[in-house]
């Protein structure tokens, strides 16, 4: 049985005030019940260091949203794997589709950054997801092949262990429109069968894919109760802590 995971991706919202502010609402939310999903909260850069002391010694563990495959040097705004480690990062999100859309991260850089967050000892949320004219086209299959085969480039069946996947079909980011159950499904049974032929079976089995997409209170049960989704990267009703906190107990 695998466990499940329900990340907060914050995306450029909340300063260091109003990060305090949520993650203090989250804590005494969650205190109250038990929590049985591992939960994860990925605030933005200037947040991180703060969260991770507000967040010791709670069930909540901390992410970053992206991060460059250099270890350090003339990049400049980047941020490397092994700052991200300095201030308590566990998880880092990367090639999310608002990076791959708006940055231009192609498979290839997101194939390095993967890599080099498994040599820093940082597990990687691995974002892939199709366009709405990709799924018109019927071609969604082929772009999360292409994606997951791409990012998945070079790393080892021990690598894999440490990486999560999320499918977030772009069209139901930020948009309300969440995929079906039913068609989320299909997706994430789709890259459990790719990864069996990329991997094997008990690699497939044990590998955790998250839904990501208008994930709400009131559809999470239901989507998380499908048998290949194993938890969600929730967006917009991670900004509250109420609406993520039952978020959390959906799961
Ligand atoms: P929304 O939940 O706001 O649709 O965002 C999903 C997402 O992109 C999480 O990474």
């Amino acid at each position: 049985m695998r466990r499940k995971v329900i990340a907060g991706n914050w995306k450029m919202n909340n300063n260091l005030a109003e990060s305090q502010n949520l993650i203090s609402k989250l804590i005494t939310g969650l205190s109250s019940q038990k929590t049985n999903c591992e939960v994860i909260i990925c605030p933005p850069f200037t947040s991180l260091s703060e969260s991770s002391t507000l967040i010791k010694d709670t069930v909540i563990k901390l992410g970053a949203q992206n991060m460059y495959f250099e270890e350090n040097g003339a990049f400049t705004g980047e941020v490397s794997a092994s700052m991200l480690k300095s201030v308590g990062c566990e998880y880092v999100i990367l090639g999310h589709s608002e990076r791959r859309a708006i940055f231009g991260e192609t498979d290839e850089l997101i194939n390095k950054k993967i890599k080099k967050a498994l040599l820093s000892n940082l597990k990687p949320i691995f974002c892939v997801g199709e366009t709405l004219e990709e799924r018109e086209s019927g071609i969604t299959k082929d772009v999360v092949k292409r994606q997951v085969t791409g990012g998945l480039k070079d790393i080892t069946v021990d690598e894999l262990e440490k990486i999560i996947i999320a499918y977030e079909p772009v069209w139901a980011i930020g948009t309300g429109k969440t995929a079906t159950p039913a068609q989320a499904e299909e997706v994430h049974a789709f890259i459990r069968e790719l990864v069996t032929g990329l991997y094997n079976k008990s690699a497939a089995d044990n590998l955790i894919i998250q839904y990501g997409g208008s994930v709400k209170p009131d559809n999470a049960a239901e989507l998380l109760s499908q048998p290949d989704i194993d938890g969600a990267l929730v967006g917009g009703a991670c900004l509250k802590a109420d609406s993520f906190i039952s978020i959390i107990k959906a799961a």
